[in-house]
């Protein structure tokens, strides 16, 4: 038995450390300027992350949540309106949809990929069927030939909600760049984080980008100037100066974890259930998450050895209680249900070591 050591579940202070220099000089470069609304720092970022994504426009914002439903509203998603996204997602896909006024329709998930199943998706559309908010979770994109197909056979708008997936790619194309929008969360734990809240929204649109310039701003072209009626969703500057810093490290970033989710599972596909890419899709782990008919005793386990671990989602969306209203019940989605009870996330993040690695799998496999 080896020596009890502290696993956290993410571990921003290694990530910031060898880059605390420049991060120091980014933020005091935007606090000289004082441009602290909008300004330099969210322009250059925005222009920056369009381009690593592959997308003409990318749009700051305030959070994932308002970068999804800003997304919808700027497609014209409302009152009226089915959006059909995963039961299996974190809550804020549906709060965006519920935000605009639209009626969200929750399907099941495809248990080997624990996104969107794209014959439930099929199977939901209905003449009041808008958008798909398809999520792509746990760092993984969904199955884009397929939802995409079904969109364009009826008509649907596609909103990517991409908040777990900075980087990740689609034979070959990152995800963010499929949809007519797409949303990206900064949260900080993120695979690219904030030092707090923030968002963007991607899009080829021009007439949308234009549009979700105003949305974020109080609806104003020119200050004082209200075209729209707008909120106040914006990227804020110091947070755009420490993702400028962080965004040239976000593939390296990325490949480490590919490498720590090869590792996990060579130490622990014997003994539970291990995430797995199929050909074609880059994943990008934002969260590399297990699945074992034992979960909560495992999860007791690591915890007595002090290794953090997550559960990403104990209730599924459908059986919140902030979606009763919606009328689903237990027995609704029985991939989405089976997986809550057995998912467990473990510890990933690129600074993660072997010696790390090495110890959470021993404490699993007992
Ligand atoms: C899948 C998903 N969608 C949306 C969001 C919302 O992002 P935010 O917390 O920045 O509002 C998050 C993360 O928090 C998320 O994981």
């Amino acid at each position: 038995m080896i020596a009890t050591m502290h696993v956290p579940f993410v571990d921003l202070r290694a990530q910031h450390a060898p880059i605390s220099g420049e991060l120091d000089r980014a933020v005091r470069e935007v606090i000289a300027r004082a441009d602290f609304i909008l300004g330099a720092a969210v322009e250059r970022f925005e222009a920056e992350y369009a381009a690593f994504i592959g997308t003409r426009h990318a749009i700051g914002v305030a959070t994932g949540l308002s970068a999804i439903e800003l997304a919808l509203g700027a497609f014209g998603v409302g009152a009226g309106d089915e959006v059909i996204t995963a039961a299996n997602t974190f809550i804020a896909t549906v709060q965006a949809i519920t935000a605009v006024g639209a009626r969200p329709v929750l399907v099941d998930m495809d248990p080997s990929s624990y996104t969107i199943d794209p014959d439930a998706l099929a199977a939901a559309i209905n003449s009041r069927t808008r958008a798909i908010v398809p999520v792509h979770l746990y760092g993984q994109p969904v199955d884009l030939d397929a939802v995409l197909a079904v969109a364009r056979r009826h008509g649907l708008l596609v909103i990517e909600d991409a908040a777990q997936a900075h980087g990740a790619r689609y034979k070959g194309r990152r995800a963010g760049s499929f949809g007519h929008a797409a949303a990206f969360s900064f949260y900080p734990s993120k695979n690219l984080g904030a030092f707090g809240d923030g968002g963007m929204i991607t899009t080829d649109d021009d007439r949308a980008a234009e549009q979700l310039r105003l949305l974020r701003n109080y609806g104003q072209r020119v200050k004082y100037h209200h075209a729209i009626a707008g909120t106040n969703s914006r990227l804020d500057a110091l947070q755009a100066a420490v993702l400028r810093v962080k965004l040239p490290h976000l593939d390296g970033w990325n490949a480490a974890r590919r490498r720590h989710a090869d590792a996990y599972a060579a130490r622990l596909a014997r003994r539970v259930r291990t995430p797995t890419a199929p050909a074609g899709i880059e994943h990008v782990y934002h969260l590399y998450v297990i699945e074992t008919g034992q979960r909560d005793a495992v999860q007791h386990r690591l915890r007595a050895r002090e290794i953090d671990t997550g559960i990403h989602y104990p209730v599924p969306a459908h059986l919140q209680e902030a979606c009763a209203w919606l009328g689903y019940k237990a027995g609704d989605f029985p991939a989405t249900e089976a997986a809550s009870a057995r998912i467990l996330s473990l510890p990933m993040y690129a600074e993660l070591t072997e010696a790390q690695i090495d110890y959470v799998a021993e404490a699993i496999n007992g």
